[in-house]
């Protein structure tokens, strides 16, 4: 089918989500890929990054800041989420771009929720965050599992949170699943394991799945 042919269909804000390794750069490639050659504009981008703030910040969080406790953490990727959305994300969507963000509110209720030592609770987290978020939330999240020491195989480099160790990364993969369970059909599971195209024709599944139940703009 040309892309005249089809139905026109509602740019959706797809997020992907899951433990580092996991592969979400790599399938959001491919999803934003998938999406051009049907005619779709999209935008992709990561949380944090993709601003001026967003670059420090994640610098900050990720490389150079010290012992923080989860709640400063917390803030400083709200406020880097903040500034992704109104200098990226509302414009995007504004355009009538799809949005493939490679990570969003729930990095937050997981990390510095389910997983931290100190942990905050997540539904505080949800409410805060969605007011930081000035009330945007994804279509749809994917949330790319797998068994850890696949993920741990998989990945190359360290940052803080990387190195925080098995157990960590283990009640990281919990939180997620629990979350999936609370939202089943906002959160979707997908089975990471395997080829990169095995595991994007999924993530397809899943996008299609949505756009059948809100075909129209
Ligand atoms: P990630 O986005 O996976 O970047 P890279 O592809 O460079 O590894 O890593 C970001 C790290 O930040 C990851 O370990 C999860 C963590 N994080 C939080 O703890 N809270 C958040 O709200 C977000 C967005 C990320």
């Amino acid at each position: 089918m040309s892309t005249s042919d089809r139905p026109a269909r509602r740019p959706l804000f797809l997020v992907l989500e899951g433990i580092d390794g996991s592969g979400k750069t790599t399938q959001q490639q491919l999803l934003a890929d998938w999406l051009r050659d049907q005619g779709e504009s999209v935008t992709c981008c990561r949380d944090p990054g993709d601003t001026p703030l967003g670059q420090q910040l994640r610098e900050i969080l990720l490389h150079s800041a010290g012992d923080l406790h989860p709640m400063s953490e917390a803030l400083l990727f709200l406020a880097a989420r903040a500034e992704l959305i109104r200098q990226v994300i509302r414009p995007a969507r504004e355009r009538g771009d799809w949005v493939v963000c490679d990570r969003f509110l729930l990095s937050t209720v997981v990390y510095q929720g389910h997983a931290a030592a100190e942990r905050i609770d997540p539904n505080w987290l949800w409410s805060v965050g969605r007011e930081a978020a000035f009330g945007l939330m994804p279509d749809l999240i994917l949330l790319l599992d797998l068994p850890l020491e696949v993920a741990i195989q998989r990945s190359r480099r360290q940052d803080r949170f990387e190195a925080r160790g098995r157990e960590f990364q283990e009640r990281v993969r919990r939180g997620f699943l629990i979350e999936a369970d609370r939202q089943p059909e906002r959160i979707r599971i997908v089975d990471a394991e395997g080829g990169p195209d095995e595991v994007q024709r999924r993530i397809r599944d899943e996008v299609e799945r949505v756009l059948e139940r809100h075909p129209r703009a």
